[in-house]
């Protein structure tokens, strides 16, 4: 079997974790290739929730091998602690493997991080404060510190003397904060480094031998499509590749070996920290989204932004993304409106737009233009099939994927792992 990719949509928490730990079962490897602890996954299995934020989904199914790919940023502190989380509660992270190449969230960064948002002021990107997009920048600079780099300390030394040498001249002179010691985050990283060596590996051969031996390889995004900080709503974007484009870079697979490309989208939409967004709502509807979707972010706790399905949107995604399949997410969300809005176009300054506007300026100030649906009021979470569902339910589901440019392989009708319904195979 070759690679399979899935990504976020939207702006993220669309249930890629759910997704991702469905498919975990059927697959031999499911690596993150992107972004670092910024993501929070939420995954609940037989009534067990796991939050995770650094370690892919697939860690929880048994039998399959958890990669933390190039492309990932890892603060090696949350991946102990989040490691060692799951093993109190009787989870197996034996198999993780981890990539020599991927770069480390060093200390200064999560500074640079908080401060420089908190300097932004009303112009911040509402970021998570993990140190991502600083240690993206390094990467870029070509003064970043990879996991290797932990074996050699003669280079880390060299490598963070380097980057601290401008870097508390802004800590200091800009930001007012205290200059951080080069001992101190040598001496952070070396203690790492008995855990790091075991289950360090050149994680693209890896995976490029395990695709020729005909296994099974997924490729898990963090984030999502309108965060990617090349096809997002630029700057109000992470600082990494979360379209399918960035699993390859990110894994080192090539794309001829990707076979399918899964997206995963909500019923409706959701927004973590500021940018632009058509379809949010200000009033009542968007507190019942919150409180029915519980819509609180999973690694800052922070009340998402929340409004209705947005088509022009999942189209962008469509295209940007190659994607082959959609899965679904939140439908019993929607249970009990009369009427459910949904946005098959924008409207800026008179001007009807069926796809994303080429600026971010007309995105600013995209109008969504309403096609309005029947709803339903029966509870859906305990239905098994699709044809269980009431018949406005599956007019929606239908509508949605005639206007989302590829069809939609499955429904999600609450968290747990049994509540969704199949509508095509995913896999062979
Ligand atoms: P991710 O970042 O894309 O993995 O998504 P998150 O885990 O941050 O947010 C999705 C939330 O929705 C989690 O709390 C999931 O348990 C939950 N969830 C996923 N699918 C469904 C669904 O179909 N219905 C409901 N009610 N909740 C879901
Ligand atoms: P998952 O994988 C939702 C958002 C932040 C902020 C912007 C930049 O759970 O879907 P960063 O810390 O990455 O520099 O913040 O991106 N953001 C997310 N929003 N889900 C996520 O991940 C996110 N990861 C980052 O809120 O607006
Ligand atoms: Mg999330």
């Amino acid at each position: 079997m070759p690679a399979l990719v899935l990504i976020g949509a939207q702006w993220g928490d669309e249930g890629k974790g759910k997704a991702t730990d469905q498919l975990g079962g059927a697959v031999d490897y499911v690596v993150k290739f992107n972004g670092g602890n910024n993501a929070g996954h939420t995954v609940v299995v037989g009534g067990e929730t796991y939050a995770l934020h650094l370690l892919p989904s697939g860690i929880l199914s048994p039998g399959c091998t958890p990669v933390i790919a190039n492309g990932v940023v890892v603060d090696l502190g949350v991946l102990f602690h989040e490691i060692e989380g799951l093993e109190a509660r009787g989870v197996d992270t034996s198999r993780l493997v981890l990539s020599s190449d991927a770069h480390v969230i060093a200390s200064y960064n999560r500074q640079l991080d908080k401060v420089t948002e908190r300097f932004l002021g009303s112009r911040k990107i509402g970021t998570t404060g993990r140190g991502i997009g600083p240690t993206y920048a390094d990467k870029m600079n070509r003064v970043g510190v990879r996991v290797q780099d932990l074996f050699d300390e003669k280079i880390l030394r060299q490598k963070v003397e380097g980057a601290l040498e401008v870097k508390n001249q802004v800590l200091v002179k800009v930001y007012n904060r205290r200059a951080i010691a080069v001992d101190e985050v040598v001496e952070e990283l070396l203690g790492y480094v008995d855990r790091v060596r075991p289950m360090m590996a050149d994680t693209a051969l890896l995976l490029n031998q395990a695709l020729d031996q005909g296994k099974t390889v997924l490729l898990e995004g963090g984030q999502a499509t309108l965060l990617d900080v090349d096809h997002g709503t630029y700057p109000f974007v992470t600082s990494s590749s979360a379209t399918a484009g960035g699993a390859c870079t990110g894994s080192g697979i090539g794309p001829t070996r990707v076979d399918k490309v899964i997206a995963v989208i909500k019923a409706y939409t959701t927004r973590v920290g500021e940018g632009p967004f058509p379809t949010e709502l200000l009033d009542e509807d968007g507190e019942r989204l919150r409180a029915h979707g519980h819509e609180y972010g999973t690694t800052t706790g922070r009340p998402r932004r929340c409004g209705w399905y947005d088509a022009v949107i999942a189209r962008y995604a469509a295209r940007v993304n190659g994607v082959t399949d959609f899965v679904l997410t939140k439908l019993d969300v929607l249970t009990g409106w009369e009427k459910i809005p949904v946005c098959v176009a924008y409207e800026v300054d008179g001007v009807r737009y069926d796809e994303m506007p080429m600026t971010q300026t007309a995105f600013h100030h995209a109008k969504p233009v309403y096609e309005m649906f029947d709803g339903w009021t029966e509870d859906i979470t305990g239905a098994r099939r699709f044809e269980e569902l009431p018949k406005n339910a599956q007019l929606y589901i239908r509508a949605l994927e005639e206007m989302s440019g590829a069809p939609f392989s499955s429904v999600g009708i609450g968290p747990d792992r049994e509540q969704t319904l199949e509508l095509r195979p995913l896999l062979p």
